[in-house]
C-alpha cells in the first residue's frame, strides 16, 4: 500500500510527507532518520518579512490534540533564500519539498513565490491560505473569502511553472466548492486541512495560550479532516492531500481511502519526530 506514488512528475518513496509548521526546514528529519524514509515535505510558512511569531505559551495539549498559536514564526523571504533552500539542497537528498507561503495581502503570496522560484532545492508550493487576509473583509482568511482566494491565484500563477498546492481550512460551510474554485484558478493539487480554530480557557486542562485563541490539531481533528477530503475529492479532478490528526497507518489508510492521493503528518511529529517515518511502514506493512 504504501509503494512509491508517482505525483506531479516526480518520485514520492511513499504517500506520508511531514506537515507545514511542524518540520522546520527538514532539520528534525535529518537529526533522526534517513530523508527518503518519509515521502517529502513541506516548510513552515513562509511571509515577505521575518516573523517572530506570538507570545508563550504557544502551545496547550489536551486530551484529543493540541492548540498552537506560533503566529507563523519564520525567518523570512530573504533568509529562506538565502540559507534555508541551499541547506535543504544540500541536506535533504531531494526529497521532494514544497515551500509553504503565507502572507496577510495577496500580494506578498506573490512576493514569496516570485522571490524563491528561481531557487533550486524544492518541488513547489503549498499555498496556506488559512492566513487572516488584512485587505478584505476584515481579516477573515483567504480561503474563506472567495475573491480573496481567486485573487491570490491570480497572482502566483503566472508566476511559477511548478506545482502549486492549495491548502484549505476546516471552518469552511463548503469546501468542495473552495477547492473547485482554487483548482479553476490554477491550483494543481489541494490540501486539506489547516488546523481548526480553537480556544480553551486556563482553568480548563491547564490549556492557555499567550495569544488567546489558536488552532486545534491532533487525534481529535482526524473526522474532519477525512470528511473534508472526502467531500473535496468528490469535486475536483486534482490531487488531494489530506493531513490533520493522522497517528498511524490506519488513520492514514481513512484519506487515501476516500481518496487522498498523499497525506500528511503534523502534531504526532513533536511526540515522536520518526512518527511519519512509522505510519509509512505501517502504511506498506499493515497495523
Ligand atoms: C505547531 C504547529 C505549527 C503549524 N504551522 C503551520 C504553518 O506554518 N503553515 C501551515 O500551513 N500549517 C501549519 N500548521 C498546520 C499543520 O500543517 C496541519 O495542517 C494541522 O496541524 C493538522 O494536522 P495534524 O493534526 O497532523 O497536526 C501548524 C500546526 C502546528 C501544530
Amino acid at each position: 500500500m504504501s509503494a512509491a506514488v508517482e505525483l506531479f512528475s516526480t518520485r514520492f518513496a511513499n504517500p506520508v510527507l511531514l506537515a507545514a509548521g511542524t518540520c522546520g526546514f527538514g532539520e528534525p528529519v535529518i537529526d533522526v532518520m534517513p530523508p527518503r524514509a518519509v515521502g517529502g515535505i513541506v516548510t513552515k510558512s513562509v511571509t515577505v518579512e521575518p516573523r517572530r511569531g506570538h507570545p508563550a505559551p504557544r502551545v496547550a495539549e489536551y486530551a484529543e490534540g493540541m492548540l498552537n498559536s506560533v503566529g507563523l514564526a519564520n525567518p523570512g523571504v530573504d533568509a529562506v533564500r538565502a540559507g534555508k533552500l541551499p541547506w535543504m539542497k544540500r541536506n535533504l537528498g531531494g526529497l521532494p519539498a514544497f515551500v509553504s507561503v503565507a502572507g496577510a495581502r495577496a500580494g506578498e503570496y506573490a512576493h514569496v513565490v516570485g522571490a524563491l522560484d528561481g531557487e533550486d532545492g524544492f518541488l513547489g508550493f503549498e499555498l496556506n491560505l488559512s492566513c487572516p487576509n488584512d485587505s478584505h473583509l476584515g481579516g477573515r482568511p483567504f480561503c474563506l473569502d472567495p475573491d480573496a482566494l481567486r485573487e491570490v491565484l491570480d497572482l502566483v500563477r503566472p508566476l511559477t511553472e511548478r506545482t502549486l498546492l492549495v491548502k484549505l481550512a476546516p471552518n469552511d460551510p463548503d469546501i468542495a466548492a473552495t477547492a473547485a474554485l482554487a483548482v479553476a484558478a490554477g491550483a494543481d493539487g489541494i490540501t486539506a486541512i489547516n488546523t481548526m480554530p480553537g480556544f480553551l480557557p486556563g482553568a480548563l486542562n491547564g490549556a492557555s495560550l499567550g495569544a488567546g485563541r489558536g488552532g486545534t490539531s491532533g487525534p481529535g481533528l482526524l473526522p474532519v479532516g477525512v470528511a473534508t477530503v472526502r467531500e473535496i475529492a468528490g469535486a475536483v479532478d486534482v490531487p488531494v492531500i489530506g493531513v490533520g490528526g493522522i497517528l498511524t497507518g490506519r488513520d492514514a489508510r481513512a484519506y487515501l481511502g476516500v481518496g487522498a492521493s498523499l497525506v500528511q503528518v503534523g502534531t504526532a511529529s513533536f511526540a515522536d519526530p520518526r512518527c511519519a517515518a512509522r505510519v509509512a511502514r505501517e502504511l506498506e506493512f499493515g497495523t
